[in-house]
């Protein structure tokens, strides 16, 4: 990504915040109560609760990231559940919502602000778990992501990943939100920068709406493997909200592990 489509990015969810788009929206009081009984659901998926075995046996004192999952959601519910977390995100807002949830419950949770390729901040083997909700869509290249996210794991640390289909990049989605109407328009890999005529990339920007990019599953699940991962799960989801997920899975869970040490 260049710095002028990265900025963009983080001006754009930046703009959520500031609108309450579902995402950036800080969980609640009782959500944080339940979550300290040990009563919690997350999402990487639509309509798809994180499954107790893809989580590590024991949340209390597991160095947890957070990877582009700021908005006041994830992180505090796993701070109140007893994890060390860290939140990584591209947006200063998205993360001003983590922690105005953590001071507001006092919880204790890190804040880390950059790109998420670049994971640079955070030390080597450092974490023992990654959470990872859908977010690589706004970034053009994904497997320095899958590279950084198996450094900073511990062996046997696992890295839970939610992400688009890519398919759903080739329907033209002005179509679908003006007419309700699906119309396969675009070649992939896709692109908003590259795919969108002036006019269109003009109406993104007027509306406020961040840039995407389609990942094929030689990225996704390709890159998690070339990476130097294991998958151990996987599972496929449709947010019926969006008209095309009539037609197809919309969205895409994956667990991985990177391998322990040999004994
Ligand atoms: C759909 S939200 C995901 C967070 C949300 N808590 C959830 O439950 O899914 C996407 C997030 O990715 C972040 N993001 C976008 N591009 C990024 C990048 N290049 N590096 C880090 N974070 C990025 C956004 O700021 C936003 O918080």
């Amino acid at each position: 990504m260049n710095d002028t489509h990265f900025a963009y990015n983080r001006d754009m969810w930046d703009g959520y915040v500031a609108r309450g788009n579902e995402w950036t929206t800080p969980v609640s009081p009782e959500t944080i109560a339940a979550a300290r009984r040990g009563e919690f659901s997350l999402l990487l998926i639509e309509k798809w609760p994180i499954p107790d075995d893809w989580w590590p046996p024991n949340l209390a004192g597991c160095d947890v990231l957070c990877l582009a999952s700021g908005g006041g959601q994830q992180g505090p519910v796993l701070a109140a559940v007893g994890a060390n977390v860290t939140v990584f995100d591209a947006s200063p807002r998205q993360l001003a919502q983590d922690r105005l949830v953590a001071e507001r419950e006092g919880l204790t949770l890190r804040t880390v602000e950059g790109d998420m390729r670049d994971l640079s901040a955070l030390a080597d083997a450092s974490f023992d778990l990654i959470v990872h909700p859908i977010s690589n869509c706004y970034c053009p290249d994904v497997l320095p992501v899958w590279r950084e996210c198996y450094r900073v794991l511990r062996p046997g640390g696992v890295l839970l990943a939610g992400w688009m289909n890519p398919c759903v990049y080739i329907l033209d989605f002005f179509k679908i939100d003006d007419a309700g109407i699906i119309e396969v328009r675009h070649k992939l890999p896709y692109a908003d920068v590259t795919h969108l005529t002036p006019d269109e990339l003009d109406r993104m920007r007027r509306e406020g709406t961040a840039f995407e990019w389609s990942h094929s599953f030689d990225e996704q699940l390709g890159g998690q493997l070339a990476a130097g991962f294991v998958l151990t799960g996987f599972k496929e989801g449709r947010d019926g909200r969006n008209l095309e997920a009539e037609y197809l899975p919309t969205q895409f869970a994956s667990r991985a592990v990177k391998p322990p040490l040999p004994s």
